[in-house]
């Protein structure tokens, strides 16, 4: 409908000829009018056309003006509807109004009046259907805003769950892979732990051995010592008896000491005893070394002494490397003391001493006239390390095997000799429990280093004075 100039109006009045005037005014204005003579009419056109604006007689056939106002106002309570009242009947009027009537006119009615009342109603449609169409756009438009809100909500709803789960999936991976962590240290403490054992069961015929040959001579010379004494015991006996019966002269008495080998016996039983001493010396300092070795906490487990540990290990490996080579001890003296971590650095130092035996006996193997190896072993400190360098003068490690060697259980040896771990357990122990660094260098058919590096116990560097 467009409403500028010719709205529609529904005209009531049963008087033709107020009818007709008031049709071809409001014609000539521009609207659009329908006639109905009495209010059934009325109504039934107002049902099918609904105009814009309903003039109406109050007086009409078949339903009163005020009844068809009342229906009018139930069913479209803002169209607006004039009232045409008669002359005088100023009570109809008013309640007109007060069920509902937009305004009202007068008979005879005034044209300019109609067209002021007219306009003015239009106005009001204007104003209705405006805010109608604003208040529908506004609907339409918090509706789309709304669903678009609620998509936009359900959306981050589902990235919230989504980063929820990847969030659990996250935690549970980090659990898990802790859980892997802590099993692998377990399971790396073991393998350190049956490597330990298995390399002292390896010692101990070896051990049994150094500690045989001492105490072997100790055991000689105590024989000795009792054959010496019975001898001599038998020297005093004779020059006792002589003594008693006043027969002790001189003679006697140089005879006695030749039979007993005096001469030889004062030479010798000063040195048996001697020998004796440094061979209980020996096993003594065997068997504090093995205990040392196995059970090093007995030092001061927070700052080892390493040149200690040194001595300790080549003496209680002493089997594995005396026939092969010579070791050579270049300790520096005042070495700061390091943290050492279970008494790992022992068996550390073990591995590479046993490797180093070996590497020299397969190539004395090779070349079986060439006299023994050397092992040379030197610490000194750098900064704020202490390093450990074990040389050997053995067959070197072919390139081939020099990227290999630090891998749990690569071996070139024979099965039974060697099970690969040496050097794994080593690297393991050194980089990652004492955060040090454990490195080679080596040349084929001459010789191999192992260097070790650990970082000196906090405190400690600035009173080193390392070679
Ligand atoms: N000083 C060395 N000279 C030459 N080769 C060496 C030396 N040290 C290690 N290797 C080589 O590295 C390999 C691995 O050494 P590692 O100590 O890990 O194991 P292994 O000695 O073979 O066995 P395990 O130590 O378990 O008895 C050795 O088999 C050997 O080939
Ligand atoms: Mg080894």
């Amino acid at each position: 409908m467009d409403m500028k100039n010719n709205s529609s109006i529904l005209l009531v009045a049963d008087n033709p000829v107020l009818c007709r005037s008031m049709c071809d005014f409001l014609s000539k204005e521009g609207h659009f009018v329908t006639v109905a003579a009495n209010g059934a009419e009325a109504l039934d056109l107002f049902r099918k056309s609904r105009p814009h604006i309903i003039i109406s007689d109050l007086r009409l056939p078949k339903l009163d003006g005020l009844q068809f106002l009342d229906i009018v106002k139930n069913e479209s309570a803002d169209t607006p509807f004039i009232i045409i009242s008669g002359e005088g009947a100023m009570e109809d009027a008013v309640e007109g109004l007060r069920l509902g009537a937009w305004s009202y006119l007068t008979k005879p009615v005034n044209p300019f009046e109609l067209k002021h009342c007219v306009d003015k109603a239009m106005e009001q449609v204007r104003l209705v259907q405006e805010s109608l169409y604003y208040r529908n756009f506004l609907d339409e438009t918090v509706e789309r805003r709304t669903a678009d809100l609620l998509e936009q909500n359900a959306r981050l709803a589902s990235e919230i769950n989504e980063r929820q789960h990847q969030e659990q999936l996250t935690v549970r991976a980090m659990a898990e892979l802790e859980k892997a962590f802590r099993e692998k240290e377990i399971l790396q403490s073991q393998l350190l732990q049956a490597h330990k054992l298995e390399s002292v069961g390896q010692l101990a015929s070896g051990i049994a051995h150094e500690i045989n040959t001492p105490t072997q001579f100790v055991s000689s010379n105590v024989s000795f010592l009792d054959e010496a004494f019975a001898d001599l015991s038998q020297c005093f006996k004779n020059l006792t008896e002589a003594a008693a019966e006043g027969k002790l002269t001189p003679d006697i008495l140089r005879d006695a000491m030749t039979e007993a080998d005096w001469e030889y016996l004062h030479d010798e039983v000063p040195k048996a005893i001697r020998q004796s001493r440094e061979g209980l010396a020996r096993v003594t300092s065997i068997v504090r070394a093995m205990k040392e070795f196995s059970h090093p906490g007995g030092q001061d487990a927070e700052h080892s002494d390493v040149n200690h540990l040194i001595e300790t290990t080549v003496t209680v490996a002493r089997n594995e490397w005396k026939y092969s080579a010579e070791v050579v001890l270049k300790l520096s003296p005042n070495l700061p003391a390091v943290p050492c971590v279970d008494g790992a650095i022992g068996q550390v130092l073990l591995n590479l001493l046993v490797n180093a035996a070996q590497a020299i006996t397969e190539k004395l193997g090779r070349t079986p006239e060439g006299g023994k190896g050397t092992i040379t072993i030197t610490t000194e400190t750098v900064g704020s390390e202490v390093l450990i360098h074990i040389a050997d003068t053995g067959c070197g490690i072919p390139e081939e095997y020099q990227a290999r060697i630090f891998e749990p259980f690569f071996t070139t040896k024979e099965v039974g000799k060697g099970t690969g771990q040496g050097l794994a357990i080593a690297y393991d122990v050194i980089t990652r429990k004492h955060g040090g660094n454990l490195t080679f260098a080596t040349v084929i058919g001459e010789g191999t280093t192992f260097t070790i590096r650990l970082p000196i116990a906090k405190g400690k560097a600035a009173s080193s004075n390392g070679s």
